[in-house]
C-alpha cells in the first residue's frame, strides 16, 4: 500500500504477489512444538551439497575481502568447455532467478509487451510482466497437466516478446518432447525469444525424446536456455544459475547487469561442482527411487501421480489439497499445496532421502486415513 502523502510506489508493483517460499523448518518446529520437520517443498537436494563444492567454498572463502571477478571468467569458461558452446554464449546469475529477471528487463518496456507463459508454471516468469508493466498471457496446460505448445503458439500476436516454457515444468513435473518443441519452435516468429527453462535438466536428461536447448542456441534458433546448480548440484542456498543464450545476449546483460552478480563463493563452487559427475549421477539415482515410491503412495490414497520428470510429484487428491497439506504439516512434512499454484486439488512433494520417504508416507497414509497394512503397502513404502 502506497503511503497517503509522500512518493508512491508504482502501482503495476502492488499488483504484484511476493513470491512465497516454502516455510523453513525452524520456523514449523518453533511453531508447531515439533521435534522432526521434514522439508518437501522446495524442491531441494536431499543429499545437500556437491562435496566438491564445499571443498571449493572453503578454499575461497579465504578471498573474501575481494571483490569476485566481474565477469565470472573460471567459470564461464569452465562451463563453455563443458557445454561446447563460446563464452559469450554463456551467462550466469544470482540463481536463474536473477537471469529471468535479467532478461525480462532486456526484452519488455511497457504495456504494448506481452509474455505467454503457461498456467501453472513457475511464478517468476510472471513477475518479469508485472515490472514491466507488460502484458501476461497465461495459457492452461492439456488436460494431462503438459505445456499446450499449440496454443501457445497461437497465443502469440505482434506484441509478444517472450514465450517461457519450463520443462520439466515445475509444479507439475510434465516434458515436451522434441518433436513437440520442434513443431512449436516452427510457429514461433523469429522476433520472439523462447526461454526454454531446464532448471530440472539433469533428471530428465536421460529420456530420448527430451529436447536440449543448447541444439537450438548452437543452431543459431531464437531460443535462451537456462540450467542452474541449485536443484541436481544441492547449491540452491548459494543461488547459481546459468544460460546458454544468442551472442547478442551476452553483450546486453553485461550492460544491464549488477557489476558483481555472482559472488566469489558461488564462483568457486561451480567451478566444482560441474565436474562432479559422480554426485549428480547419485542424485539422479536416489531421485529415481524416490518418483517410484511416491508414485505408489499417492496411488495408494487414491490420488493421481502426474508422471514427472523431476525431483518432485504433483499429485491429484481429488479434493482440495490445502486441508491436507495443513495435515501434513501438523505431522512435521512441509509440502507445496496446489491453491497456492494454481491447482487447488494438486499436491507436490519434492524427493527427499529414503529415510525422508518413510516419514512422508507414513504421514500421508495417516492424514489420507489409509492404514498401513497389506502387501500392497509394504511395497508402496519401500
Ligand atoms: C522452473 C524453475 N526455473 C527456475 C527456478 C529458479 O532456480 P534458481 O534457484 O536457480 O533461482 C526454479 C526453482 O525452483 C524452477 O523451478
Amino acid at each position: 500500500m502506497n503511503p497517503l502523502s509522500g512518493p508512491a510506489v508504482r502501482p503495476n508493483i502492488l499488483e504484484m504477489t511476493p513470491y512465497s517460499p516454502g516455510k523453513p523448518i525452524d520456523e514449523v518446529k518453533r511453531e508447531l512444538g515439533l521435534d522432526r520437520v521434514v522439508k518437501l517443498a522446495s524442491n531441494e537436494n536431499p543429499l545437500g551439497p556437491s562435496p566438491k563444492a564445499i571443498e571449493a567454498i572453503a578454499e575461497a572463502a579465504k578471498s573474501l575481502h575481494i571483490y569476485p571477478d566481474g565477469s565470472s571468467y573460471n567459470l564461464r569458461h569452465k562451463l563453455s568447455e563443458r557445454f561446447d558452446l563460446p563464452m559469450n554464449q554463456v551467462i550466469v546469475g544470482n540463481g536463474s532467478d536473477e537471469l529471468l529477471h535479467l532478461i525480462g528487463l532486456l526484452f519488455l518496456d511497457g504495456p504494448n509487451d506481452n509474455i505467454i507463459v503457461g498456467y501453472p508454471s513457475f511464478s517468476r516468469y510472471d513477475a518479469s510482466a508485472h515490472l514491466a508493466n507488460a502484458e501476461l498471457i497465461r495459457v492452461p496446460l492439456d488436460g494431462d497437466y503438459v505445456h499446450d505448445l499449440q496454443a501457445m503458439a497461437d497465443a502469440v500476436n505482434e506484441h509478444t516478446r517472450l514465450v517461457y516454457v519450463a520443462n520439466p515444468n515445475n509444479p507439475t513435473g510434465t516434458i515436451v518432447t522434441k518433436a513437440e518443441f520442434d513443431a512449436f519452435l516452427d510457429r514461433i516468429p523469429e522476433r520472439v525469444m523462447v526461454i526454454l527453462d531446464e532448471a530440472y535438466f539433469e533428471f530428465a536428461a536421460d529420456q530420448s525424446e527430451y529436447p536440449n536447448s543448447i541444439d537450438y542456441v548452437k543452431a543459431g534458433r531464437n531460443v535462451i536456455g537456462m540450467r542452474t546448480f541449485s536443484k541436481a548440484y544441492g547449491l540452491a542456498g548459494i543461488r547459481l544459475g546459468y544460460a546458454f543464450v544468442p551472442d547478442y545476449i551476452c553483450d546486453a546483460i553485461d550492460r544491464a547487469r549488477e557489476p558483481f552478480n555472482v559472488n566469489l563463493l558461488a564462483q568457486a563452487a561451480g567451478v566444482a561442482a560441474i565436474g562432479d559427475d559422480e554426485y549428480v549421477a547419485r542424485t539422479v539415482a536416489v531421485n529415481r527411487e524416490g518418483l517410484d515410491r511416491l508414485n505408489a503412495a499417492f496411488e495408494k490414497v487414491g490420488a493421481k501421480p502426474v508422471k514427472s520428470f523431476a525431483n518432485f510429484v504433483f499429485a491429484d487428491l481429488g479434493q482440495p489439497a490445502k486441508p491436507i497439506f495443513e495435515a501434513l504439516l501438523k505431522e512435521g512434512v512441509i509440502t507445496r499445496s496446489g491453491h497456492v499454484l494454481g491447482a487447488p486439488n494438486c499436491l507436490r512433494v519434492s524427493i527427499g532421502t529414503p529415510d525422508e520417504m518413510d516419514y512422508f508416507i507414513e504421514k500421508l497414509f495417516k492424514v489420507m486415513n489409509v492404514s498401513p497394512v497389506g502387501e500392497a503397502v509394504a511395497a508402496a513404502s519401500r
